[in-house]
């Protein structure tokens, strides 16, 4: 059996800053504006600091305005929602992102929603789910469509594949599904109540993995040649590596997937450095629509 074509999500991702690095570029030099970007971190967990951080860092690089805003754990929704009016209000914020989970008395679609949809680069708003759902001009969340710029570049017109979304969050798998429609694609929405979901995936011709459970899909899984875009980023023990070791591992069991399919994405290197990159392109995308 062959080996599959890995997927360089980091080498897209690092084009596509550059790309979007060219576009802030023009807009200061031509237009007389900077895009903006805003991001909210509520409490202290560690994943999410460490996101929020690159968020920041990324933004600055490709020479947009960034806006940092840290909140204690216990913060209210009242007190959120507040922040949020007076970023939707200052016209030197184009984006504004939420970073989820929230804590546990904030109701996170009522926060959500609370952001002006033109600011959305996250995607989250019911307005901006309505519309991709409908085919409006939407901001469109930026994992699933960074999913689907690595399909583009590696297949070209995915027009009649038959595409499987294992996941149905409304963060990937409602809004993957959706881009895979709107690519004339013939689409599965899979779950953790489908029956026989092996069966389902090996009628993939592409397969997105988006459940969070570790190394869940297996290669026999896998129709010879599908191309195969794994969501998953899960930790898990490495004794190999010594004790109290972890490592990064996806939804995809990557060696045995990597040896039926066309294509992969690795994991670290795949989905995860694009998510970054699209949310600046998206944040491009918003100071362009909004500014007019
Ligand atoms: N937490 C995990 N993924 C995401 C994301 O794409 N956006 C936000 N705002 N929070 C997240």
């Amino acid at each position: 059996m062959g080996t599959g074509a890995i997927i360089d999500g980091k080498a897209f991702a690092e084009g596509l800053r550059g790309r979007v690095a060219g576009a802030v570029a023009e807009l200061v030099r031509d237009r007389g504006f900077k895009p903006g970007l805003a991001v909210v971190l509520v409490g202290e967990d560690p994943a999410s600091q460490v996101y929020v951080r690159n968020k920041a860092k990324q933004t600055v690089e490709v020479g947009m305005h960034s806006v940092e805003h840290r909140l204690d754990a216990d913060t209210s929704q009242e007190t959120l929602l507040a922040l949020i009016a007076e970023l939707n209000a200052d016209d030197a914020v184009d984006g504004i992102l939420v970073q989820l989970p929230l804590p546990a008395q904030i109701d996170s679609q009522a926060v959500l929603d609370a952001i002006d949809p033109a600011k959305d680069v996250d995607g989250f708003h019911v307005v901006n789910a309505g519309r991709l759902a409908t085919g409006g001009a939407a901001l469109v969340p930026c994992t699933p469509l960074g999913c689907l710029l690595l399909l583009k570049d590696r297949l070209g017109d995915l027009s009649g594949l038959h595409a499987v979304v294992v996941g149905r969050s409304n963060i990937v798998g409602k809004p993957m599904a959706q881009l895979l429609l709107g690519a004339n694609c013939t689409v599965t929405v899979a779950h953790s109540r489908t029956r026989d979901l092996a069966a389902v995936c090996r009628q993939a011709d592409i397969l997105v993995a988006a459940v969070g459970r570790p190394e869940m899909v297996r290669g026999d899984w896998i129709k010879p040649g599908a191309t195969v875009i794994d969501v998953g980023i899960n930790r898990v023990p490495a004794p190999d590596k010594g004790e109290g070791k972890t490592r990064l591992v996806g939804d995809v069991a990557f060696a045995e997937a990597a040896e039926v399919a066309g294509a992969i994405t690795p994991v670290p290197g795949g989905v995860g450095p694009m998510t970054i990159a699209v949310l600046l392109r998206n944040t491009v995308e918003a100071a362009c629509r909004r500014r007019g």
